[in-house]
C-alpha cells in the first residue's frame, strides 16, 4: 500500500517506520519540501521511505494518516489539499491539545464536538476514521509493550474504511478493537486525554493502556 503521513513528529515518524517494516510504501508530509526530520526519517527508513509537503504526501498516499498537532491539523490538513485527499480513508490520530496556557494542555474542542468530527466535517468526501489517539505512539505499534489483553479504539462513519483500518490494526498486533460507531465518539475518546496524562505523570511512564472490563 502507498501511505501517506502528515506529521513528522514522533507519531508520524513511529507509524511510518512500522508501515515501512509491514512493507508499505511511505511518504512522510510537512509544512516544508525539505524538513530536516522528514530527511532524516527517510533517510534511515530505506528506500519505501520518502518525504515532501503535506501535499505530496497527501497525493502519494492510497491511505493517509493525520500525525500534526492537533489544534494545527485543520491547516495542515487544508495544505494537504482537499482534491488529494478525496474520497481516501484518512486516520486521524491527532488530539486536539492546547499547550498555550502551559501545563496540562487544555482541550482546544469538546463535549458537543471533536477534532475528529471537524475534519470530517471540513473534508465530507474524507472516510475519517479516529484510532490510536489512546495510546502512546510506541504502544500503537507494538501493544506488547503493556503485557496481557488490552484496547485501540476507533470510530468513523464509513463501515468499509473502519474495516481497513482494523486490518492495519491487527498488522500491528492488536486483537482487541473496539469499534465505537461513528464519528462523534471520537469526543469521548478525544476526551479521555486529560486523564491520560494524569496517569502519565503518575506512573511517570507512558506505557500503559486502557482495558474495558465487561
Ligand atoms: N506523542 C504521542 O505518543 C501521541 C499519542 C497519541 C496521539 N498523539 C497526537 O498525535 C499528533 C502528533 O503528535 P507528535 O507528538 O508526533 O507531533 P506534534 O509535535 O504534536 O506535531 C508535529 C506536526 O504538526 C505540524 N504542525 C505544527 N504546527 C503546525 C501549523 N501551525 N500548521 C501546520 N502544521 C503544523 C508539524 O509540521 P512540520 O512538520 O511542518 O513542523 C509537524 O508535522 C498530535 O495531535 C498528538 O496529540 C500523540
Amino acid at each position: 500500500m502507498k501511505v501517506g503521513i502528515l506529521g513528522t513528529g514522533m507519531v508520524g515518524s513511529t507509524l511510518g517506520s512500522k508501515l515501512i517494516q509491514l512493507g508499505h510504501d511511505v511518504r512522510m508530509g510537512s509544512r516544508l519540501a525539505n524538513n530536516e526530520k522528514a530527511m532524516e526519517w527517510a533517510k534511515s527508513n530505506g528506500p519505501r521511505a520518502s518525504y515532501g509537503t503535506f501535499s505530496d504526501a497527501a497525493a502519494f498516499g492510497e491511505i493517509v494518516l493525520n500525525c500534526t498537532a492537533g489544534t494545527a491539523s485543520l491547516a495542515a490538513l487544508t495544505a494537504a489539499g482537499a482534491k488529494n485527499l478525496k474520497g481516501k480513508v484518512l486516520i486521524d490520530v491527532a488530539n486536539p491539545l492546547d499547550f498555550s496556557k502551559g501545563m496540562p494542555p487544555t482541550l482546544a474542542v469538546c463535549n458537543t464536538d471533536s477534532l475528529g468530527e471537524q475534519i470530517q466535517r471540513t473534508f465530507p468526501s474524507v472516510k475519517v476514521v479516529k484510532a490510536l489517539n489512546t495510546m502512546n505512539c510506541k504502544l500503537m505499534v507494538d501493544p506488547n509493550i503493556v503485557s496481557g489483553e488490552h484496547d485501540v479504539f476507533i470510530c468513523g462513519n464509513d463501515a468499509q474504511a473502519k474495516d481497513g483500518v482494523k486490518e492495519i490494526l491487527k498488522s500491528f498486533g492488536w486483537n482487541s478493537i473496539i469499534d465505537l460507531g461513528d464519528i462523534t465518539a471520537a469526543r469521548g475518546t478525544e476526551m479521555v486525554l486529560p486523564l491520560w496524562l494524569r496517569l502519565m505523570g503518575l506512573f511517570q511512564s507512558p506505557n500503559f493502556n486502557f482495558k474495558i472490563m465487561r
